[in-house]
């Protein structure tokens, strides 16, 4: 049996490859999209273990649907936000928490297993493969960091950690944007260089840069729900908003 690995051409990426890569990118896409309703709709605690094979079963019956039940109600925000909540309300946060880790799993499947096999068969570049190492990499901490995030919620806060959600949000991003060039590479491996001077080069990176870190804040400020404390907009040392003030002082608001 011969082991020894074999590689595509920079520039004969076979098209197999280039749409996996393609449904990869649209399912981080879904996913991110899953992670901002579970965290619009108050699911995110909903589930308090992280058990990566056997959590892709759902509760099938009503004692276990119970079980799973009577784990939330020891949480500080079941105890704090949703005290007396029906089963048939537990189960609808349930759903949306369950989905989101499903389709990390899903994803992982559908990353791996090919990854393999186009691996084997000799179709990816000599190029493609550490980025895409690099993908399977990011992909499992970001799972981790989920992880991570929602055990900073099941200690006394009845919401997760701002400065953990800002990471699970930005490594998203980046898990994104960085696949999302790695098929820009396996489309076109030697793009002719658009004709633009330094300062421009600069100045798109500088935008970029500035548009990661807006993203990031505004995490920052959904985890911190910044928002209920300057209601006001950017002038938020108003007269308006001093009563404010004085539940949170300003810099260590107690939300975090
Ligand atoms: C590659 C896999 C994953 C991606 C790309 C991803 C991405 C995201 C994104 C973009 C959000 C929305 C953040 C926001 O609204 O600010 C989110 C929310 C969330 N994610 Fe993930 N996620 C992944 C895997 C996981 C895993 C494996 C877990 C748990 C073990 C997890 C737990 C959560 C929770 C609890 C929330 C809601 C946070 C809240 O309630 O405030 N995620 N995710």
């Amino acid at each position: 049996m011969n082991w020894k690995l074999h590689f595509a051409d920079d520039f004969r990426i076979p098209r197999t490859v280039r749409v996996w890569l393609i449904a990869g990118l649209v399912m981080i896409f879904m996913q991110i999209i899953i992670g901002g309703i579970t965290r619009l709709t108050g699911s995110g605690l909903s589930i308090t273990r992280w058990e990566i094979v056997t959590g892709s079963i759902p509760p099938l019956n009503e004692a276990q649907w119970q079980s799973e039940f009577e784990l939330y109600q020891q949480t500080p925000q079941y105890h704090k936000i949703n005290k007396g909540m029906s089963l048939g309300e537990f189960k609808f946060i349930y759903f949306w928490e369950y989905f989101h880790r499903l389709w990390a799993r899903t994803m992982g499947l559908v990353f791996i297993f090919p990854f393999i096999w186009f691996l084997w068969r000799g179709m990816l570049s000599r190029r493609l493969l550490p980025r895409l190492l690099v993908v399977v990499l990011l992909a499992g901490l970001e799972g981790f960091f989920g992880w991570i995030m929602v055990a900073s919620g099941l200690i006394n806060r009845p919401w997760v950690n701002a400065y953990n959600l800002t990471l699970h949000f930005c490594m998203a991003m980046i898990i994104f944007g960085y696949l999302l060039w790695t098929i820009f590479i396996a489309y076109q491996p030697a793009p002719t260089p658009l004709p633009v001077n330094g300062t421009m080069r600069r100045f798109t990176w500088i935008m970029i840069a500035v548009a990661f870190l807006q993203i990031a804040f505004g995490a920052m400020m959904s985890g911190s729900k910044a928002g209920l404390f300057y209601p006001a907009g950017p002038i938020c040392r108003a007269p308006s908003c001093r009563p404010f003030c004085w539940i949170a002082p300003p810099g260590k608001p107690k939300t975090f």
